[in-house]
């Protein structure tokens, strides 16, 4: 009996779970950059980050951007096992990300208005990247082979996201910018690629799967 019971139970469960998957793909509404309900937004979602005209090209690669940079200096990541880098200034898309994430610039400050409103201190990495994941650094079969324990990154298959809004590709193709290890390598800054409801993570924290996506530990 239960040996028959038990692989409907789990086929069951296995649906329950794709269904749950595919009512969470992601979108940016309701995410928390979805800033709508913001007084200071005029009801519009991209406005803080994004602008169709007359953006702000300071920063390389810039996506029309219109949020206020900072002009922090940050302490880096160091440690004698990093066999990347020597590790720069944030640049890049990441740099997008601590105009807002060092806490110093408001989370209301574009379009060449100064805000008042600041990003809440869970959320606050402020202007020491020292205790975070390094980032702005290039991830390449190199250094792969150097460190020992990463996968190849332009071979090693990923799968990002979920339900209806998935993707497969290597680390390189789907993780790097300009071969570069950046904040959008874990996370889907519009949360369309994510999996689970917390942090925009683009692979599963459960198991640490997101971790072990690269470091073949
Ligand atoms: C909280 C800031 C933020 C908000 C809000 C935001 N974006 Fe973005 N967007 C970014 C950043 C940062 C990038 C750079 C690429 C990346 O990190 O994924 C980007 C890249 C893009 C790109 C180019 C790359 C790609 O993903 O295709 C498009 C298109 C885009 N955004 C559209 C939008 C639209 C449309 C909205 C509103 C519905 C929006 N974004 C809201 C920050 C934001
Ligand atoms: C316009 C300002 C702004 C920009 C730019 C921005 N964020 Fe955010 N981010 C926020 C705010 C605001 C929150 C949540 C509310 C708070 O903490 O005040 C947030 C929350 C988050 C969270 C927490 C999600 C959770 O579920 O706990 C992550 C992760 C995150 N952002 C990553 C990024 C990354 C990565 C980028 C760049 C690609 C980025 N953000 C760019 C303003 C921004
Ligand atoms: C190597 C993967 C990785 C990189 C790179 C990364 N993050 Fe995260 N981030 C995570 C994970 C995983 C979490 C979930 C909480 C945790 O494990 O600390 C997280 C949590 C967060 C949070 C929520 C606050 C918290 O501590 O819970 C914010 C905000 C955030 N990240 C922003 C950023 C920004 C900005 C960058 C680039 C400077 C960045 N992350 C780079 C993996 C990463
Ligand atoms: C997109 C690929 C990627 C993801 C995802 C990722 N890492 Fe990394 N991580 C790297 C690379 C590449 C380095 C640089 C290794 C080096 O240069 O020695 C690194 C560096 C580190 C270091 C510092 C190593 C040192 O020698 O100082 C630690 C610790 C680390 N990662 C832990 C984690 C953890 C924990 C997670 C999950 C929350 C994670 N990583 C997710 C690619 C990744």
């Amino acid at each position: 009996m239960s040996s028959l019971r038990t692989p409907i139970r789990l086929s069951l469960g296995a649906l329950l779970l794709l269904a749950a998957q595919s009512l969470l793909a992601g979108t940016i509404t309701g995410s928390l950059h979805d800033f709508t309900s913001k007084n200071w937004s005029g009801g519009r979602i991209c406005i803080a980050c994004h602008v169709a005209h007359k953006s702000d090209t300071s920063v390389t690669d810039a996506p029309l951007w219109s949020h206020t940079n900072s002009t922090q200096t940050y302490t880096l990541y160091s440690s004698p096992t990093l066999n990347a880098g020597p590790l720069a200034q944030p640049s890049g898309l990441s740099k997008l990300c601590m105009s807002c994430h060092d806490g110093t610039v408001a989370v209301d400050s574009f379009g060449g208005m100064t805000g008042t409103t600041q990003i809440s201190a869970v959320n606050n990495l402020g202007t020491s990247l020292a205790d975070d994941h390094p980032i702005g650094f290039i991830y390449n079969t190199a250094l792969a082979t150097a460190d020992g324990a990463l996968f190849d990154p332009s071979t090693k298959a990923v799968t990002i996201g979920s339900g209806s809004q998935t993707k497969s590709g290597t680390i390189a193709s789907l993780l790097l910018f300009n071969g570069k290890l950046e904040c959008s390598s874990c996370h889907d800054v519009h949360n369309t690629f994510t999996v689970g409801t917390s942090h925009l993570v683009k692979l599963p924290e459960a198991g640490s799967q997101i971790c072990l996506s690269c470091h073949n530990k």
